[in-house]
């Protein structure tokens, strides 16, 4: 009882990949709420460092963030920690007996692994480092390819490549859990996609975005925006039942031009439910629709577990509704800069804040309480500040982080709770508070994002080309 009691008070070493650092907490956090758990860091607990520890947890909690994160690399049980390594040496000399035993033991295996971060060591230095652990009892024998127990000795030199220390700021000791999902952003790149368009999401976010969206097996998921489905695999992955719209016909049946080089027009069965099938998860394709999102076709009432979405900001493709012919004094003809092949009868300006209002009190009508809505924002970063952020009365902001995409511009990844059914009141809510109203600023967002990089020396297309490496549109 004593050491079951013991071991449920463990701390924790997560660490942690150096990029996309804006997304990791919200990732973790997320995921740490579907088992009910909050995030309680060590003392001195930085955001940046790739290094996290966490108290409050069992090894079967952290095991679930890991089979879900793919901001974090391992996970370890802490034995030990300090600022030297002998503040370390006297950290694991006080950790309970009890808990490194059944660890230690005569009859297992292990090895001891040292990773370094911003700093590479020669292999001599490391195996030094291991030779001086010999004060912890290890009883077992070492074996390199098949161990029963893995130990890792992690030192972080900081965060600047350009000032790394000789010696470790800071040094952890501990017993290996498990590895997070980072293989998933592989084996899950476009680049290796079978239908892709010139906006797909890349395989990290869209996880990042699932992760966020705390999606999880026999959810309903809707993406409004589907494109070529890229947020829909990576919901199903976990699996979730998914399902989509898209204004654009060519896009759903998976026809006309293909965006790959080398490639004139899509091939039979370039479509969404050929993608999931790529990843084993056919079986949760609900369907995919071509419908314009600022038109209602759902019936009232609550129907999804989570809004994911990536909308249309009008860089590599238009914003678009469809309109009557009558309508057609205001249409608009695709940006210049619009590569795709699209097909849209007749089709009008569809403002970026008429978008994300329109997001907003579709979300609000439409998932269940306690569901998520995440979806890209695009900000002109001179301008931004967070009262920018589009609120609505039945929606609780849960987090918002950014993605740089240039210096003037980057899209924040926006994650809304729903808290409550919508009243008649709250329609009205924008008329007495500002922030319910949509923000015109998001319109000119095109405008301002080719003039803000009209004052350096990059061109539209450049620039473009910049947003898409990035995963951008
Ligand atoms: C940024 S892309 C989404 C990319 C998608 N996440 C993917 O991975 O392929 C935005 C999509 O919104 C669609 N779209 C534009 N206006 C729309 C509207 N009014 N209603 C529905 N879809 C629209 C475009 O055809 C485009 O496929």
């Amino acid at each position: 009882m004593a050491i079951h009691y013991s071991r449920i008070c463990l701390q924790y070493l997560i660490h942690l990949a150096h990029d996309n650092v804006d997304f990791r907490l919200p990732e973790i956090r997320s995921l740490l709420s579907l088992r009910g758990k909050p995030f309680d860091p060590g003392e001195n607990f930085k955001e940046k460092s790739p290094f996290w520890r966490l108290n409050g947890l069992s090894e079967e909690d952290v095991n679930s963030i890991m089979a879900r994160t793919v901001c974090a690399k391992s996970a370890f049980e802490l034995w030990g920690h300090g600022r030297t390594h002998s503040e370390l040496r006297n950290s694991l000399l006080k950790y309970p007996t009890e808990n490194m035993s059944p660890f230690l033991q005569k009859d297992s295996t292990y090895k001891i692994n040292v990773y370094t971060f911003n700093k590479t060591l020669e292999f001599e230095d490391r195996i030094k480092k291991i030779d001086a652990m010999e004060y912890l009892s290890f009883e077992g024998r070492v074996n390199l390819r098949n161990p029963k127990h893995i130990f890792c000795l992690l030192e972080d030199y900081g965060t600047d490549p350009n000032d790394i220390p000789d010696e470790p700021l800071y040094i952890y000791f501990g017993r290996w859990i498990a590895d997070g999902q980072r293989e998933l952003i592989r084996s899950h790149s476009v680049k290796k996609r079978h239908f892709i368009g010139n906006t797909s999401m890349d395989a990290g976010l869209s996880f990042i975005m699932a992760n966020h969206a705390r999606v999880k097996a026999h959810d309903l998921v809707y993406d409004p925006f589907v494109g070529t489905g890229s947020l829909l695999v990576a919901c199903s992955h976990f699996g979730a039942y998914v399902c989509g719209t898209d204004i654009d016909y060519n896009t759903i049946h998976g026809i006309g031009k293909a965006s790959r080089k080398n490639q004139k027009w899509r091939g039979p069965d370039e479509n969404i439910r050929a993608n999931l099938r790529q990843y084993g998860s056919e079986k949760l394709y609900v369907d995919v629709l071509v419908s314009d999102a600022s038109k209602p076709i759902w019936r009232d009432g609550v129907l999804f577990d989570t809004i994911i979405t990536d909308p249309p900001y009008g860089i590599r493709e238009s914003t678009r509704r469809t309109g009557s012919q009558k309508d057609s004094v205001n249409s608009v003809k695709p940006s210049e800069d619009y590569v795709g092949d699209s097909h849209v009868p007749v089709s009008m300006a569809y403002h970026l804040s008429d978008i994300f209002t329109d997001l907003l009190n579709f979300s609000a009508h439409h998932l269940v309480i306690g569901g998520r809505l995440v979806y890209w924002l695009p900000i002109y970063r001179p301008e931004y500040c967070e009262e920018m952020v589009p609120l609505n009365a039945c929606l609780r902001l849960v987090s918002n982080c950014e993605q740089t995409l240039s210096s003037h511009t980057s899209r924040r990844l926006i994650t809304m709770e729903k808290i409550k059914e919508p009243e008649e009141t709250d329609v009205l809510a924008h008329l007495s508070d500002p922030h319910f109203s949509p923000y015109q600023g998001h319109n000119a967002f095109r405008e301002k994002y080719f003039s803000g990089i009209s004052k350096r020396t990059l061109t539209g297309k450049e620039e473009t080309n910049k947003m898409a490496a990035n995963g951008g549109e």
